[in-house]
């Protein structure tokens, strides 16, 4: 072996546990892919239509521009220009085949001497990209005492020992706990960060997903070029086509071109046909209509859940954006506690600790009793059957409370009594990934 050894990202552990124990892929027909993030990728009610074909001819056989082809630049520039008044050109716009290379990309590019500073509870590949990176790394708390909201004093960060600035790292919707920075509150963390002795990541790939309205920091920077801002988006959630694998960052010239010259030796470019297809989602009219409908329908399905959710004994800290309610699981249950109960179903949530950044392997996770819920891929009519279903999973763990004591789940276990099917389906794969963890 000569490569680094690392684990999947958080998200993948689940749903490789969830492969193992139900012998299904999360998201194939039949399941309940609570654990999943992505979007649902059909029409939804106001939205527009999603293309089922692109033209290209033989000049789109050829490779592809190293930053992206010129109408989809143009597309993105408009767009941001129209929706936020950025002033930005497409000088300041890279493709990527995706959101996660164009965030890998930003962070594995940064000086040496630099800070990352980011919060504690967050994106799941955060945390690998940064000790895959062997990144610096300040955590700014963001938990259960804070309601996973951050005061703004808490991101007047120094710079590490040993480094001299300060790069924020931010997903605004946050993933997992919805929390929105917006109006006077992301344009005063967009100033902060503006300074010379700092930069940012804001990634803003559920921009769309905000009650009210949609919302990025890129309406409240004036001069990108003036700045260490990196606005990261994606077609993944918003234009609802995460398999076209096209995303963005947004930034100044100077840094655009270190992207451009790292994809003429390490890209070579993004599909020219994947660049097609969302060049049309972005045309003024259609991603108009799809902001509004994708804003209007996800708020709904957040209220509806949330309701159902608390009902039944989640404790919710939820933001106002994002497809994701993030809440303490009822009963004292951690995540992959429930996540037994639920594979039995086809059903899985993701484990709070997976969005724990400060996680070490060797303790446990304040995060474990912690759970993200995704409504991402759910249609409106399924909502009363997954209250239902969660229900019967969580009165499921009832049955198994011992008399002589609360919340026993674990010791009805360790006597037999609960899913050894499901126990050793679990130690199989902890082998698996001891065995790539370890060696
Ligand atoms: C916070 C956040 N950023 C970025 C992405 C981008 O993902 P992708 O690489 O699939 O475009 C996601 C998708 O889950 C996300 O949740």
């Amino acid at each position: 072996m000569i490569l680094k050894r690392f684990p999947p990202m958080g998200v993948y552990e689940t749903l490789f546990r969830f492969a193992d124990a139900t012998g299904k892929y999360m998201g194939d027909a039949g399941t309940h892919p609570w654990a999943q993030g992505y979007p649902l990728t059909t029409q939804i009610p106001g939205g527009p239509t999603l293309p089922t074909s692109i033209e290209f001819d033989h000049l789109d056989l050829k490779y592809p521009k190293a930053t992206g082809e010129p109408p989809l630049l143009q597309a993105i520039a408009d767009y941001y220009n129209y929706f936020y008044d950025a002033g930005i050109t497409t000088d300041n716009i890279a493709v990527f085949a995706g959101g996660r290379p164009a965030i890998f990309a930003t962070l594995a590019f940064l000086l040496d001497d630099t800070t990352v500073a980011l919060e504690s509870t967050e994106y799941t590949p955060y945390y690998d990209i940064l000790n895959v990176l062997n990144r610096n790394v300040h955590l700014i708390q963001s938990n259960a005492e804070n309601r996973f909201r951050p005061a703004a004093k808490d991101y007047d960060i120094a710079p590490r020992a040993g480094t001299s600035r300060v790069m924020l790292v931010k997903s605004n919707p946050c993933n997992p706990t919805g929390v929105t920075l917006d109006g006077a509150e992301l344009k005063q963390l967009v100033e902060k960060f503006s300074a010379s002795d700092k930069g940012a990541l804001i990634d803003e790939a559920y921009e769309f997903f905000c009650d009210p309205e949609p919302e990025s920091a890129l309406r409240h920077i004036d001069d990108i070029d003036a700045t260490n801002i990196f606005v990261i988006g994606a077609a993944t959630k918003g234009l609802q086509v995460p398999g076209m694998r096209i995303g963005w960052a947004v930034a100044a010239k100077q840094h655009i071109e270190i992207f451009r010259n790292y994809s003429s030796f390490g890209m070579g470019g993004v599909s020219r046909a994947s660049q097609i297809y969302v060049t049309g989602l972005l045309q003024r009219k259609r991603v108009a209509q799809s902001r509004d409908a994708i804003s209007k329908f996800y708020t709904g399905q957040r209220n509806r859940y949330a309701k159902g959710l608390r009902d039944l004994g989640f404790e919710l800290f939820t933001g106002n954006g994002g497809f994701y309610h993030w809440g303490r699981l009822p009963q004292g249950l951690t995540g992959n506690e429930f996540n037994e109960r639920l594979f039995e179903h086809e059903a899985g949530i993701l484990p709070g600790h997976l969005c724990d950044m400060g996680r070490t392997d060797a303790d446990g996770s304040t995060l474990d009793n912690f759970a993200r819920f995704s409504f991402g891929p759910l249609s409106a009519d399924s909502f009363a059957a997954d209250i239902e279903f969660l229900r019967q999973c969580l009165s499921c763990v009832h049955a198994f409370v011992c008399p002589a004591s609360v919340g026993p789940l674990r010791s009805c276990r360790t006597k037999g009594v609960h899913n050894s099917g499901a126990r050793n389906f679990r130690s199989a794969w902890r082998a698996r990934i001891f065995a790539l963890a370890q060696c």
